[in-house]
């Protein structure tokens, strides 16, 4: 097949957003509008893709990425024809040109790979709409073939009862494109380069003119004001949703999810409402995730259970653990299998034993922990001295009592046993009680204080 060069128009500024950042950088499902753009134009095997920005400054640039991403500056803004004007001197002739938008996130490679096959010319994806206001209409003449688009602002009465509108992506021939640009006027009720006119140019020429239809509507939605990108959000939310069902997952509510970022799912997990997925997040076998849990880019073995209001974050859990309700695995907590972690306990950068326990009010930082190991409630690893961290290393089968302090850099061998209520700042003998309290005692006749009457 011929080259493919990819142009996002992306250099409006967003007006009805009411924000300071370019509205293409404004997130749905937590990725930015035009990065959506980016990653679906790459699953083409594009040449490049170039990028026409504009308001926002070098900030369009700096945010969105691709190995193959080139930025064109359009300044002033003087219309779609006049924006892939632009983008024409860093494309070659031989090749075709796909234009895509910033602000239309959801477009789908199914549908673009449609648009390629649809044959040489000029193809344009098009859609009919029950109320067509406000955008550019297809013109076709009495044997149904393309002649023009006519944008609302310059239609007549007769042509803005036409229902089959442009959704403004067009794949054309880049020799072609570029020559029909050099001839675009701006003489129409907006003063504008308009890229629809190339239409009529290609028909005078005698081009063929296609068009496809997207797979879903919502693929062609763009995005002007906040409400149309909640709406999409929730629209794509319900996509990922209806994917997730499709393959087994059973949800407690297919409204109550929002996944930005990949979930894969293995089969028999359940989702309880609420729930965040970010990032890459992998869910094996039967596990359940309780309501209102935040899970980042980890992995959860199969059989776990997390129960409601947890937070994992960049984290490894094992099989059959139960996590939670309350807790927080930080970044670098690795669970082995038949690890238990209640209800306020937070694990950072830590590698928890097989069938390990931690279920109370604990902090386990910058840790080794063994296997079989009981932490109890309230304990806390110092790990940080107000200038260094340092680890803490418990070893198997030790028993830690409540509200132990252990201060890094020190070491709990095998089979200790640590007295509740201990700071331990030495490394304790294998298989022995270690405890630092002082010795109980009691005041006979001690009277409590009693308050002072003010006169
Ligand atoms: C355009 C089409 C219209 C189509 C509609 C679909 C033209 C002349 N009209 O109209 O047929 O039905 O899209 O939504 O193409 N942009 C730039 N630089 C500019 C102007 C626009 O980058 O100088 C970008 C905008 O940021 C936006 C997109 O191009 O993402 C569309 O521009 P907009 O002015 O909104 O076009 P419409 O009037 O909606
Ligand atoms: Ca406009």
């Amino acid at each position: 097949m011929i080259p493919l060069n990819i142009v996002v128009l992306a250099a409006g500024k967003g007006t009805r957003m009411y924000s300071d950042m370019p509205k293409v950088l404004h997130k749905l499902a937590g990725k930015p509008l035009a990065q959506h753009v980016i990653d679906c134009s790459n699953q083409l095997a594009p040449e490049k893709i170039c990028i026409v920005y504009g308001h926002g400054g070098e900030l369009v640039p700096s945010v969105l990425s691709a190995s193959n991403a080139i930025f064109a500056k359009q300044e002033p803004q003087l219309g779609t024809g006049h924006a892939v004007q632009q983008a024409m001197p860093l494309v070659a002739d031989a090749s075709q040109t796909l234009i895509l938008y910033g602000d239309v996130p959801l477009i789908q490679a199914e549908t673009l790979i449609k648009m390629r096959k649809a044959g040489n010319g000029l193809t344009i994806l098009t859609v009919e709409f029950a109320n067509p206001t406000g955008y550019g209409r297809i013109v076709r003449n009495s044997s149904g073939q393309v002649v023009s688009i006519v944008e609302e602002k310059d239609a007549t009465i007769e042509q803005r009862k036409i229902r089959e509108v442009n959704t403004g992506i067009m794949l054309v021939d880049t020799g072609s494109l570029r020559n029909w640009l050099s001839k675009l006027g701006n003489s129409n009720s907006q003063g504008e380069y308009y890229l629809t006119d190339i239409v009529a140019m290609a028909v005078a020429e005698g081009v063929e003119i296609h068009t496809v239809n997207p797979t879903h509507e919502w693929e062609i939605h763009g995005i002007n004001n906040k409400s149309q990108l909640a709406a999409l959000e929730r629209t794509w939310q319900l996509v990922e949703a209806n994917h997730l069902m499709a393959h087994g997952v059973t949800l407690a509510d297919p409204a109550r999810i929002d996944v930005r970022g990949s979930l894969h799912c293995g089969r028999d997990v359940e989702i309880d409402i609420g729930c965040i997925f970010e990032g890459e997040v992998r869910l094996g076998d039967n596990v359940k995730v309780g309501a209102n849990s935040i899970i980042r880019n980890s992995t959860v073995s199969s059989g776990t259970q997390i129960a409601p209001y947890s937070h994992i974050d960049s984290a490894v859990v094992g099989e059959n653990c139960q996590i939670g309700p309350y807790a927080r695995l930080r970044p670098g907590s690795k669970l082995h299998d038949d690890v238990h972690v209640g209800n306020f306990v937070e694990i950072k950068n830590s590698e928890i034993g097989h069938a390990s326990k931690a279920n109370h009010l604990s902090y386990i930082g910058d840790t080794t922990v063994g296997k079989r190991v009981n932490v109890g409630a309230g304990t806390i690893t110092c790990n940080y001295d107000g200038a260094n961290k340092h680890r803490t290393v418990i070893g198997d089968d030790v028993f830690i009592g409540s509200d132990t302090q252990l201060v890094a850099p020190v070491t709990v061998n095998n089979g200790s046993t640590i007295g509740a209520g201990s700071t331990i700042t030495r490394d304790t003998p294998e298989g022995e009680l270690s405890l630092s309290r002082s010795k109980q005692i009691s005041i006979a006749g001690w009277k409590r204080p009693v308050k002072q009457v003010k006169k």
